[in-house]
């Protein structure tokens, strides 16, 4: 591959094969992933071994690995300049976080809130893997010397850990591996529940009215946002207090590119049921190709199954370099 260009800075993210993702998944990071692909050398994989850390069906697993790969690669990335591939095809994370335990201690581990969020939801299954989670993942940033790792509230705690590890090993054996920063540059939205407006909008909330997937159908689309929460007003603008219809102006502001003035005055004197139709009409339309993409890629099992193959060729050919590297600092005798 030739490469005339200036070194791009690297980005990387993971996402967890749980489910198919929310249209809050979508607008809040999905999106962005196809925008910083243009201006950054983009590293995005599917987080399977984190997925293990709670119990899951081993034939869902693997369908929703496959899921989620084909989302990946529906967002359609420039294949030349980007890797898409599945965190257990690249050996390497797995191997480089068992050296980085020797370098991260139980008190900083133990401090992860996540962590302790977890243990009390699945307190039958405290595994040590869910307590090294935060581990693979820094192995995960690290080992791409990635620069930066886009990520919500409820990862920033494991990406100051990743960045505290790597300064630790860094200062004992020089320059190793490049410290990850938090990417800041265009911000995902923040998308709320349709029928609680003051909760984030999440899959795995019981009112499935409350959340879009970016499968769901454009009729099941129009259903969702009729039955929107909205406030008794009237009016479309954005304030404080009016979560429901501040939500939907986030959303439709996101799909259209349009301002809230805009939107503000495009519907001044217009009723929220005209409001939230153009909204529904605006999800389906911003969901039509990547629903297209998915669905053809999901459907062809070679391809999916090649595009795998060649993501984690790629995934290798990148980390092995950092494994090998660690691997002689640390002193394991390599031959
Ligand atoms: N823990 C992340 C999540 O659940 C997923 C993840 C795994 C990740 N490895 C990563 C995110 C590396 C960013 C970088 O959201």
């Amino acid at each position: 591959m030739e490469n005339t260009q200036e070194k791009k800075q690297r980005v990387l993210s993971l996402i967890q094969p749980t489910s198919i993702p929310t249209l809050g998944n979508y607008l809040g990071a999905l999106k962005n992933w196809k925008t910083m692909s243009r201006d950054y050398d983009c590293i995005f994989g599917v987080a399977d071994l984190h997925a293990l850390t709670v119990r899951i069906e081993p034939s869902l697993l693997r369908s929703q690995t496959r899921q989620m790969l084909a989302m990946l690669l529906a967002l359609d990335l420039d294949p030349m300049n980007n890797i898409v591939f599945v965190q257990s095809h690249a050996h390497t994370h797995a191997e480089l976080s068992w050296l980085l335990n020797c370098y991260t201690q139980f008190g900083e581990a133990s401090r992860m809130t996540q962590f302790k969020d977890k243990s009390r939801k699945h307190a039958d299954n405290v595994n040590v893997g869910l307590f090294d989670y935060p581990v693979l993942m820094a192995a995960d940033i690290l080992i791409y010397q990635s620069d930066f790792v886009p990520v919500g509230a409820d990862q920033k705690q494991h990406l100051e850990l990743a960045r505290n590890i790597a300064e630790r090993f860094n200062g004992i054996y020089g320059d190793t591996f490049t410290i990850p920063e938090p990417f800041i540059g265009t911000k995902g939205a923040k998308i709320m529940s349709l029928q609680d407006p003051t909760a984030k909008m999440s899959k795995s909330d019981t009112n499935p009215k409350a959340s879009v997937s970016v499968l769901d159908t454009p009729d099941v689309i129009v259903k969702k946002f009729k039955s929107a929460v909205t406030d008794s007003e009237a009016s479309v603008r954005y304030a404080e207090g009016k979560d429901g219809i501040n939500n939907l102006m986030t959303i439709y502001s996101c799909c259209t590119g349009l301002s809230y003035e805009q939107i503000e005055s495009d519907f001044a004197g217009k009723g929220y049921g005209d409001f939230k139709a153009a909204v529904a009409e605006a999800v389906v339309e911003e969901l039509r190709p990547l629903q297209a993409e998915y669905n053809r890629i999901i459907s062809d099992k070679a391809y999916i199954g090649e595009c795998a193959k060649q993501g984690a060729e790629k995934a290798l050919y990148v980390s092995q370099k950092t494994l090998r590297k660690v691997q002689k600092k640390v002193g394991l005798w390599q031959v």
